[in-house]
């Protein structure tokens, strides 16, 4: 089973990522041979300063290595050392209708929040496609807004397979339901575009404040909370801390008694704790880059050597060669 996924460069990782997209990831790596890349032509689409994407491409580099990435087990690479995928994606996009991008909401999204629609952030979608048929992809361990792009990924392979007979694997988006939507602090969905994050390898201080800063609703401390189970700061609390003790805080909550800020300030414990061993590593990490460079081209490597088996028979199939 080959398992493949991607994050763009284009900000510090939160918790959303961490629990929507790379904790799937490093869990699923045990379980067949795993593509991981940094997805930095993506990211070309809304961001447009070079120093920032080499900046955040090694933090993504460093966050995932820190969060339990193995390069022993997983192929981890930068999706421009492949670019390969940019070939494919010229020949899915010939089979790609403008109807079935014009239906994707996360460009919509996208449009309605300002960013500027230029051709590629239309064309986004189908770049994912290559991404994911040029390696062959069984599963691909993606958040809830993503899971559509794996949708048009699924219609593209079917549609190039009876155009030119049978070539690309059809692969399946693998989403966690309990963690595939995690809320930001003001409870709306946790994204760099809404301000609304709580980041993984944030400063202590920083951090606090934002989990302090937490939007809660004004009823007194003393007041029972029966709908303690929808309360956000139980919610994150249930990412970050044993069920029991989650639990344990959603009770004194439903009795009351118990004030908003102590339920934060626990929370704010909990997951500093949560994220401990991996700040270390993470910082060990950036002490020694040029082994974090080593893994990045030994995976380009590894990967280049599949995408050019597959490529070749998608050339071979659509009479290119
Ligand atoms: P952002 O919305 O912050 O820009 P990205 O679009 O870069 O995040 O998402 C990277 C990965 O993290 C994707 O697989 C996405 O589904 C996942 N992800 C992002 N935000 C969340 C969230 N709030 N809950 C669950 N998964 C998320
Ligand atoms: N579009 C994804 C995101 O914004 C990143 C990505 C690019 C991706 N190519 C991919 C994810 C292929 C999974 C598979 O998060």
């Amino acid at each position: 089973m080959r398992i493949l996924s991607g994050i763009q460069p284009s900000g510090a990782l939160h918790l959303g990522n961490y629990f929507g997209m790379m904790l799937p990831s490093i869990e699923l790596q045990m379980q067949g041979e795993a593509y991981y890349f940094i997805a930095n032509y993506h990211s070309m689409t809304s961001l447009f300063d070079a120093a920032e994407r080499r900046k955040h491409t090694l933090d993504v580099a460093l966050d995932f290595l820190a969060c339990g990435l193995d390069p022993q087990r997983s192929v981890f690479f930068r999706q421009s050392d492949v670019p390969e995928v940019t070939e494919l994606a010229w020949m899915l996009t010939t089979l790609a209708p403008m109807g079935l991008l014009e239906r994707c909401t996360s460009y919509k999204d996208k449009v309605a929040r300002g960013i500027s629609p230029n051709h590629g952030l239309f064309a986004y979608p189908v770049l994912m496609a290559a991404d994911i048929l040029l390696y062959d992809s069984n599963i691909v361990p993606v958040g809830k807004d993503q899971k559509q792009h794996v949708e048009v990924t699924r219609d593209l392979a079917v549609k190039f397979n009876e155009t030119y007979g049978q070539t690309f694997v059809i692969p399946e988006p693998r989403t966690r339901e309990a963690t595939a939507l995690v809320p930001g602090t003001d409870g709306q969905k946790m994204s760099k575009s809404y301000g609304n994050t709580i980041e993984i390898f944030g400063e202590e201080k920083a951090t606090r404040k934002r989990i302090m800063g937490l939007v809660m609703d004004s009823r007194t401390p003393a007041e029972p909370k029966p709908d303690a189970d929808q309360n956000l700061a139980i919610q994150l609390l249930r990412l970050v801390a044993p069920p029991a003790v989650a639990t344990d805080y959603e009770d004194r909550l439903r009795a009351g008694g118990m004030g908003y800020g102590d339920l934060k300030k626990a929370l704010f414990e909990h997951y500093w704790n949560y994220f401990a061993a991996a700040r270390a590593r993470r910082a060990e990490l950036a002490a020694n880059l040029d082994h974090v460079e080593r893994v990045l081209a030994d995976g380009a490597n590894r990967a280049r050597t599949v995408a050019a088996v597959v490529l070749k028979r998608a050339k071979r199939a659509s009479g290119l060669d």
